[in-house]
């Protein structure tokens, strides 16, 4: 299977150089994979999957900006008439800020063409030019992405992460989940969050994901915002 999407993969790397007409060489798709890994925290090649950033699914001859279910596009990107294609792609990686002043990506840029052409390789391999982007981007990249926490079904966790109850008394909250109460935290080390996705949080039953190395802080993601001040108690 893997072979196979290789093969393919490698025959329309072959027909890209072959076509010629771009003034960029083509790029190492495989090494594009490994590029890709700054921008997966925030973009997905799956057809509707927005995170930070919108879905890279299907960008190739799509106008900047311009897909309606993604909320969150910065009016300078809206306005700014770009179609995406090799060209568009290598000016807007190379220097997002340059490129479309005022623009929302909070990501500096890959300074190093090659690096440039090989990400935009893997883009258009794995789904960047109308293709299923979901599939090739689990593939190209073992499946790696996949398992990040962006992507877990909220729905489906252990025991020890469906939370229950959380009590607040001073500047402590106090989380109870399925499996029991958990150690306190500080008020500082506790956010909350909301996920109304398909893969969110089942309504009066948030989850709680453990956040940074310490194991001191958490964050607690609730199906809707409504919920955070009902679910949690004052109480000492
Ligand atoms: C920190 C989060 C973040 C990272 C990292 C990031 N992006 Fe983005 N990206 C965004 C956001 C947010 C937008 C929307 C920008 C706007 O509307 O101004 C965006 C927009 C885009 C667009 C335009 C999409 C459209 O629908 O017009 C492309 C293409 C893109 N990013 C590619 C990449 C690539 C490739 C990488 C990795 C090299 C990357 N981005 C890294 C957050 C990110």
């Amino acid at each position: 299977m893997r072979l196979v999407l290789f093969l393919t993969f490698g025959c329309a790397l072959g027909a890209l150089s072959i076509g010629a007409g771009s003034a960029l060489a083509a790029g190492d798709v495989r090494a594009g994979a490994q590029g890709f890994r700054a921008c997966a925290a925030c973009h997905t090649l799956e057809s509707g999957r927005h995170l930070t950033g919108p879905s890279l699914a299907h960008l190739w001859g799509r106008k900047a900006g311009t897909m309606e279910s993604f909320s969150r596009y910065s009016p300078a990107l809206k306005s700014a008439d770009i179609v995406w294609n090799d060209e568009t792609l290598d000016a807007w990686l190379a220097d997002p800020k340059a490129f479309v002043p005022g623009n929302f990506m909070t990501f500096r840029g890959v300074k190093d063409a090659r690096a440039r052409a090989d990400l935009i390789a893997f883009l258009k391999a794995a789904g960047g030019d109308g293709s299923t982007g979901q599939t090739a981007q689990g593939n190209m990249m073992g499946g790696g992405m996949k398992g990040g926490p962006q992507s877990q079904n909220l729905k489906a966790l252990e025991s020890t992460q469906q939370v229950t109850a959380i009590r607040y008394c001073r500047d402590t909250y106090r989380v109870t989940t399925t499996a029991g109460e958990l150690p306190p935290f500080w008020e500082r080390n506790l956010r909350f969050k909301t996920d109304s996705s398909e893969t969110g949080p089942a309504r009066g039953r948030p989850a709680i994901m453990p956040a940074g190395m310490m194991g001191d802080r958490a964050s607690v993601i609730f199906a809707d915002p409504v919920e955070i001040g009902e679910f949690i108690q004052k109480k000492c």
